[in-house]
C-alpha cells in the first residue's frame, strides 16, 4: 500500500495534507524518514511514525452518522448525494453503509468497510432490532397497537414479526399540539426485528395511519448519539463496535 494513501486510511489528513507531510520530512517508516508519498508499506509488518506517534494499521473503521434526508443510504449515484459523499474523506474508498435508510428517513446509520459485520447485522435469522421514532398523522388507537404488536400484512408472504411499541406522546398532548397548529398524531417509536423495504411506512399504512416523519435511533445495542447534528459522523467507541458483534 503507498505510504500517503495508509496515512489517508489512518485519518491523518487529505492526500494532499499528507503527502505534504511526507515531503516534509514528517513521516518514517521503521525508523527511516520516507519522502516519497507513493513509498509501499507493509501496512502488517512496518512502523510508520506519523509526527513521531506511531500508527498502527486498521484493517476495519466503524462510522456512526446521523444520515439527514435527502441523501441516499448507496455509495455512489449519478444524480444523487449519497452517505458516503458526506463522510467526504479521500483515500479511504471502501465504506459502505450497513443496511438502507429511505432518502426523507434520518437517523442511525453504521458506515464500515466490514462485510462479515455487516452481514451479521443484516441477516434475516439474526433479528437484530432496529428502532425508529414515528411522527404519524393521526393519534395511534390502543387497537393499532395490537396490530403491530401481533404483525399486520404488508403484501409480502408473511406477517410482519410482532413490533414493539412504545406512545410517546398521549392523547392530551396531541389535542393540545393539534388546537396549535401542529400535527396531532402520536410520535411513537417502533421497534422491528426484520428490514424490508419501507417496512414502518407499509407497517402504518396497514393499520390506516401514516408516517410522517421517520428516524432511527437505534440499531441492535448501537444508540445513535443525539449529539450528532444532521449529517455529522464519529468513530465508533470500541465498546460500540463489541456490543455489535
Ligand atoms: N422503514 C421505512 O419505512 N423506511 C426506512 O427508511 C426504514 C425503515
Amino acid at each position: 500500500m503507498r505510504l500517503d494513501k495508509f496515512l489517508c486510511d489512518m485519518n491523518k489528513g487529505t492526500r494532499s495534507r499528507v503527502k505534504k507531510d511526507i515531503k516534509a520530512g514528517l513521516v518514517t517508516v521503521n525508523g527511516m524518514v520516507i519522502t516519497k508519498p507513493e513509498y509501499g508499506v507493509n501496512e502488517q509488518t512496518d512502523t510508520v511514525c506519523y509526527k513521531d506517534v506511531t500508527c498502527v494499521y486498521e484493517k476495519y473503521v466503524y462510522y456512526m452518522l446521523n444520515k439527514p434526508a435527502g441523501v441516499v443510504s448507496a455509495t455512489e449515484d449519478k444524480r444523487e448525494r449519497t452517505v458516503v459523499d458526506l463522510l467526504d474523506r479521500e483515500g479511504r474508498g471502501d465504506l459502505f453503509p450497513v443496511g438502507r435508510l429511505d432518502k426523507d428517513t434520518e437517523g442511525l446509520l453504521l458506515l464500515t468497510n466490514d462485510g462479515e459485520l455487516a452481514h451479521a447485522l443484516l441477516s434475516p435469522k439474526k433479528h437484530v432490532e432496529k428502532e425508529y421514532e414515528c411522527h404519524l398523522a393521526h393519534a395511534l388507537t390502543a387497537q393499532q397497537i395490537e396490530r403491530l404488536e401481533q404483525g399486520v400484512d404488508i403484501g409480502e408472504k408473511e406477517l410482519t414479526k410482532p413490533a414493539k411499541v412504545c406512545v410517546l406522546t398521549d392523547e392530551a398532548i396531541s389535542q393540545s399540539a393539534g388546537k396549535s397548529g401542529a400535527a396531532d398524531g402520536s410520535i411513537i417509536t417502533l421497534t422491528i426485528t426484520e428490514g424490508k423495504f419501507h417496512q414502518v411506512k407499509r407497517m402504518l399504512h396497514a393499520v390506516d395511519n401514516e408516517v410522517l416523519y421517520l428516524k432511527r435511533i437505534r440499531m441492535g445495542n448501537l444508540v445513535l448519539d443525539e449529539r450528532l447534528e444532521k449529517g455529522a459522523y464519529r468513530r465508533l467507541e470500541k465498546w460500540e463496535i463489541t456490543g455489535l458483534e
